[in-house]
């Protein structure tokens, strides 16, 4: 029985060590050297090889190196096998600062003071107290909820919203299309936090942001095919939107000629608002494997039907 890790080689050799230290039990190699593929029976891969079930005839159960599985092409996974979204506190922790930096950032204006400081212009914005800020957060699993619990003692106003219906204490729950009217005209910074899945795709777009209250600003930390960037930039230079704080593209790495570099009112990261940590990513790892083991249900079990 053999874990086969295939994802950034430098932080496999960190799996590496916690393996050994603390489930000397579960061999461990890292992608090539699988020894005997027979042998594989769990495999962590941010992209799997093609040809997996070939390839890999044993396998029980494949882990995404990451918090998504949108990279994945389900449907050349063999039906047979469980797939598992990487949920640990590395990339919890990652988000959550993430989000609570953006959400501040957009509160304070600070996209606009990054424009006026580049023109030498001194010009105060009124500063509003967070309890008259409206903030939404699209996507209410385990990282929405996070950010959530982040912002909720600055004192902002916040609501989610997602597909089915959630509770959380203080926070307004929106659910559905029915519901996202409401949700979207009482949201004055928009937190997009959700999978990426048929109906999420291109979501960020015209229709919605013309929903919004008008100056409203948008944070996308999920992925860039919910986002359509023509719409934001037109969104932008119309005055519909105020701001945008990105973290992930429709094209990774975003080409250099691509109008969102230069936009005034735009900062964008290079995908990096959380990252999985592999010191507590192998650790998750490894309870899941013993929950398998054990015949117990495991964290992360993704819904193919549901896409996440
Ligand atoms: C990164 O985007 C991830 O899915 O972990």
């Amino acid at each position: 029985m053999t874990v086969v890790y295939k994802s950034d080689p430098v932080r496999g050799e960190v799996w590496r060590e916690i393996f050994a230290r603390e489930a000397p039990d579960l061999p461990f190699r890292i992608w090539p050297d699988i020894g005997d593929p027979q042998s594989v029976r769990y495999l962590v891969a941010w992209m799997p090889p093609p040809d997996l079930g070939a390839l890999l005839p044993k396998l029980d159960v494949l882990f995404s190196a990451g918090a998504g599985v949108d990279q994945l092409d389900l449907a050349s996974i063999p039906a047979h096998l469980p797939v598992v979204r990487m949920i640990e506190p590395g990339i919890v922790g990652g988000m959550v600062e993430f989000v609570a930096m953006a959400v501040l950032m957009l509160h304070r204006d600070i996209p606009a003071y990054v424009d006026q400081q580049r023109r030498a212009q001194w010009q105060p914005i009124r500063v509003w107290p967070a309890a008259r800020r409206r903030v939404g957060v699209m996507g209410l699993g385990m990282l929405g909820r996070a950010a959530i619990a982040a912002l909720a003692p600055f004192g902002f106003e916040i609501a989610g919203w997602s597909r089915s219906r959630h509770v959380i204490d203080g926070v307004t729950c929106h659910a559905g299309d029915a519901e996202l009217d409401a949700f979207l005209a009482r949201s004055e910074i928009l937190v997009a936090l959700m999978a990426l899945t048929p109906e999420t795709r291109g979501i960020l777009d015209a229709k919605l942001f013309a929903r919004l209250p008008r100056g409203a600003s948008i944070v996308n930390v999920g992925r860039g095919g919910h986002l359509v960037e023509p719409d934001l930039l037109a969104a932008l230079d119309g005055g519909q939107l105020s701001a945008a704080i990105l973290d992930v593209m429709r094209t990774e790495p975003l080409p250099t000629d691509s109008p969102l570099w230069s936009h005034p009112r735009i900062m964008l990261t290079p995908h990096v608002a959380s990252m999985t940590q592999p010191e507590t990513a192998a650790r998750a790892v490894i309870a899941n494997i013993r929950r398998h083991r054990a015949g117990q249900p495991m964290d992360g079990l993704v819904d193919r039907a549901r896409g996440y």
